[in-house]
């Protein structure tokens, strides 16, 4: 029997420089698609592929993520009163539940490999998921769940949500250099932060969803200073190569980078024309908006 993964982190410290101004004061994990947060979106994923236990590794400025997974009584009175009982139960719905939600602070934004190493105590020697709420994912089954199925039919290693990237794009991703390949999930022998396309061994990336192995902590705990003087999870990840097993899943799914301000809008836009309430008027607005093009 292999490890359950109970426990998955959402690294929130970013400073989001790319879509400032509207994240100078507010977190880019709390940007609305939809009637959502990011944040929202990541979280109902993790649940949806049975993890219990939801660690944020936050930064200044993002107590309204707390606040955001924590009950409202002004708010939920108002609600009450007005009889608005289904808003109430959504919000309810929202809410992991107590007791199971822990926040700490990373200090300085040193990188994803730092955030992560942050939550090393909380999650202990056991292994767990990190979920990048930026990169927001539609797909029918949720993709934490489509590589818990990975890793459970590989009997346990890591596991990395990969997809094929424009060539030329391979720059602004870990890419990963493939070894033995079904279509589907492909054993990576070698991982590279950021290739520039003449050097990068392939355009499959890892984009934000990991299941790792707790030795990873050890790693990070020595890991030097990698790409844009960062402590780098791709690094880290390659330096346990040697020892520990890893796979990229080709997910089913649509990935849409929120930390960019064109991934968000197509976000936007991809998320209301899935959403029964509203798809019909909005899909009459985008008609109407490109017949104007
Ligand atoms: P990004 O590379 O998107 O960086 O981080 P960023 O600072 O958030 O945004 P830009 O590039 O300046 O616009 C990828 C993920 O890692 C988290 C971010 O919150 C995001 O979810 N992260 C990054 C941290 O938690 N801490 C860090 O030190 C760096």
């Amino acid at each position: 029997m292999i490890q359950k993964v109970r426990k998955a982190v959402f690294p929130v410290g970013g400073l989001g420089t790319r879509f400032l101004p509207a994240t100078k004061a507010m977190p880019k994990e709390m940007l609305p698609v939809v009637d959502r947060p990011l944040i929202q979106y990541a979280v109902d994923e993790a649940r949806a592929a049975g993890i219990e236990e939801f660690i944020f590794v936050t930064g200044r400025g993002k107590v309204i993520i707390e606040d955001h997974f924590d009950r409202s009584y002004e708010l939920e009175r108002v609600l009450s009163e007005r009889g608005k009982t289904d808003v109430l139960n959504e919000l309810e719905q929202n809410l992991p539940n107590t007791g199971s939600v822990a926040y700490i602070r990373q200090r300085e934004p040193q990188g994803l490999g730092h955030a992560v190493w942050c939550a090393k105590r909380y999650v202990g020697e056991e292994p767990f998921a990190v979920i990048l709420a930026d990169d927001l994912i539609l797909s029918e089954k949720a993709c934490l769940a489509q590589m818990m199925e990975t890793r459970d039919e590989m009997g346990g290693g890591n596991v990395l949500a990969a997809m094929e990237v424009p060539h030329e794009h391979t720059s602004r991703y870990g890419i990963i250099s493939p070894g033995q390949d079904d279509g589907k999930k492909v054993e990576v022998t070698h991982l590279v932060e950021k290739p520039d396309p003449s050097v990068a061994p392939s355009n499959l990336a890892v984009i934000g969803r990991y299941i790792l192995e707790p030795e990873i902590f050890d790693i990070l705990e020595g890991q030097a200073r990698g790409a844009g003087n960062e402590i780098q999870l791709t690094d880290a990840m390659s330096n346990m190569l040697g020892s520990s097993r890893f796979y990229g899943l080709r997910f089913e799914g649509t990935r849409f980078d929120c930390g960019d301000k064109i991934g968000f809008l197509h976000a936007n836009v991809a998320f209301a024309l899935n959403r029964q309430d509203i798809a019909q008027d909005f899909g009459n607005i985008i008609r109407s908006v490109a017949a104007d093009l």
